[in-house]
């Protein structure tokens, strides 16, 4: 008898023992050890079930349908507690992983043009208004072509003016100008008159220094055809002096020697920092220097598949670093290739 009433009262107190546990519980994983606890195999009120058999006969049913209320109580607020942990879950994260949809963007870093192609995309620019072709010749190059082919013989002593990188491959170099593109495009074109532009890489064997570096760009600029004259080279020039720099600038050619062509020169223009009076960038000169030119060598026209005596031409080799040190201060030429992301950002 007694022992069926100790029963009832045990049920009472198991579940308010799992009920206070439950109001303890905030997350999955703790509720998870509750269920195994309270309504798990070995729970108390489980146990309660297993032993229902050994209850006095009078109140056996009685224990039996409180000990099914307990579980179902329990069942039902493991119900409401799962809700109620799934909310808070959700509501925890919603507020960690809160977006701010008003935050501007972040700025993705840009990139930007490499100041000497800036400039060698200036002069190619203004020659292809002026009916110039681009025309894209090897900075690998043969022997033949970098210099026997240009008038420079093996052994001659203007092979000096170069200093060259020679491959292990005999006859074969780094091409130490851009005038090898001259043979090329001639006989790509011949007898057909030409207008080509050849840009480009070119590599000297030097010693660098602040004016010295082992590559740099050329632009060479080519025309071929029945009567071209000194004059039309000297207008190209000032032309694109003017095109690039100010329509009322000054050039200069002053006389030079280069094997592939005859006469030849050296392109200076007015200084456009001090407009000629003198100043530090042109050591008081008042001319800048930019390149080299002249009309080319009967000898190279023949070899670049023209007749001499029926065709004339000019050409022309610029130094877009050169140019670009000019226009932007840069006092080291060994910045352009230095990969210096603080330099670069300049432009
Ligand atoms: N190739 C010469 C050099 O690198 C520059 C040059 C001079 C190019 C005169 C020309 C020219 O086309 O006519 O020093």
């Amino acid at each position: 008898m007694s022992e069926g009433n100790d029963i009832l009262t045990e049920l009472d107190a198991i579940r308010q023992r799992a009920i206070d546990a439950l109001a303890a519980v905030q997350d999955e994983n703790t509720l998870q050890t509750w269920k195994t606890a309270h309504l798990g195999r070995s729970a108390a009120v489980m146990q309660i079930f297993s032993q229902i058999g050994q209850v006095d006969k009078a109140l056996r049913g009685q224990v039996g349908q409180k000990a099914n209320q307990v579980k179902q109580a329990l069942e039902a607020a493991l119900a409401e507690k799962e809700q109620a942990v799934r909310e808070a879950v959700l509501a925890r994260k919603l507020v960690a992983e809160k977006l701010d949809v008003t935050l501007p963007g972040r700025k993705p870093a840009y990139g930007r043009l490499h100041p000497a192609t800036l400039a060698l995309e200036d002069i190619c620019q203004n020659l292809m208004e002026m009916g110039f072709q681009i025309y894209r010749s090897p900075e690998v190059e043969t022997d033949e072509n970098n210099f026997e082919l240009l008038n420079i013989p093996a052994y001659h002593p203007a092979r000096d003016m170069w200093d060259t990188f020679y491959t292990t491959k005999p006859g074969v170099l780094l091409r130490t100008h851009t005038s090898p593109g001259q043979i090329r495009a001639m006989r790509q074109v011949a007898p057909k008159p030409l207008r080509a532009i050849l840009p480009g890489m070119s590599y000297r064997y030097e010693q660098t220094d602040a004016s010295h570096e082992s590559q740099f760009d050329q632009v060479e600029v080519i025309a071929v055809g029945p009567g071209i004259t000194f004059g039309d080279l000297k207008g190209m020039i000032e032309d694109l002096a003017h095109r690039m720099f100010s329509p009322d600038v000054h050039i200069r050619l002053r006389p030079s020697y280069f094997p592939f062509t005859e006469p030849s020169a050296e392109v200076d223009i007015e200084c456009f920092i001090c407009g000629g009076k003198g100043c530090a960038v042109c050591k008081g000169g008042g001319w800048l220097e930019i390149g080299g030119c002249g009309m080319i060598h009967p000898t190279v026209l023949q070899n670049g598949g023209y007749d001499p005596s029926k065709f004339s031409g000019f050409a022309a080799g610029l130094g877009p670093e050169r140019i670009a040190m000019l226009k932007y201060h840069i006092e080291d030429i060994r910045y352009f290739w230095g990969n210096d992301a603080r330099f670069l950002e300049q432009f």
